[in-house]
């Protein structure tokens, strides 16, 4: 039988490497959970919500599936929500995709002769709806924007769940942030929407529309040098090639 002793193994030394860096690390963690964000992810095993984000246990909490999709009748997602809102009162939930995905990959392909199928059908729907204007870019570009068109979409489901419009109606604040993650580079990318409000929600352009409109999602050094670069430039937006770039800082 195996027993899997090289991944206890592997633990006993991380919880004596921890203890040893902060002799109350584990003390702490028992006594409270206080997370400042709910991370909605992809299940791939390279997308790891602590990890990118630089966190430790306790900062960050945490539903991952495949594809990162929001479905309103997923008492798994939905009971994360609540908690996440009504307990530990969460201010920021991050959707967060990744390029590259196997879900959206799947999706692609027009399968539907599996359970994951049936997951992955709203995703698998926009496709074809939108087939031609897919299907006239090139294979990884395809590939990407529909991974980048799944965020914006699961943030606007996300939106719309009650869950989330109670939070609002009762006038707690919670922010909505859709993000894109590149396993090539490790560094996450501000996608959008964000969105706070119930009428900032429904002031979106439909997701259909989205579908033709690529943006190129900033990483944070990006928007660090945009930042720098702005600050320097007395009219950024001029004839130079930075005008584009500062349009789309300003249009942030
Ligand atoms: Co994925």
């Amino acid at each position: 039988m195996d027993t899997l002793d090289h991944l206890l193994d592997r633990n006993l030394a991380w919880a004596k490497r921890k203890a040893n860096a902060d002799a109350t690390y584990f003390q702490r963690m028992a006594e409270q959970q206080s997370p400042h964000y709910l991370w909605i992810g992809c299940s791939d095993s390279r997308v790891t919500a602590n990890s990118v984000m630089g966190l430790d246990p306790g900062e960050v909490f945490v539903h991952r599936n495949i594809a990162n999709m929001v479905h309103t009748s997923d008492l798994n997602l939905l009971s994360v929500i609540e908690y996440a809102l009504e307990v530990l009162n969460i201010r920021h939930i991050i959707l967060c995709g990744h390029y590259g995905c196997g879900g959206i990959q799947r999706a692609l392909t027009g399968a539907h002769s599996a359970l994951v199928d049936h997951w992955l059908q709203p995703i698998a729907m926009l496709y074809r709806k939108h087939r031609a204007v897919f299907d006239a870019m090139a294979d990884e570009q395809r590939h990407a924007r529909l991974c980048e068109i799944n965020v914006e979409m699961q943030v606007r489901r996300l939106a719309a769940t009650p869950l989330v419009e109670a939070a609002w109606a009762r006038g707690q604040p919670v922010m909505l942030h859709g993000w894109i993650y590149a396993i090539h580079d490790g560094l996450l990318r501000d996608l959008g929407p964000h969105l706070d409000s119930a009428a900032e929600r429904d002031a979106l352009p439909s997701i259909d529309s989205r579908v033709s409109q690529a943006v190129d999602p900033p990483t944070a050094a990006r928007r660090n040098a945009l930042h720098a670069f702005s600050a320097m430039a007395p009219d950024p937006v001029g004839a130079c090639a930075c005008g584009e770039l500062a349009a789309t800082q300003a249009g942030e």
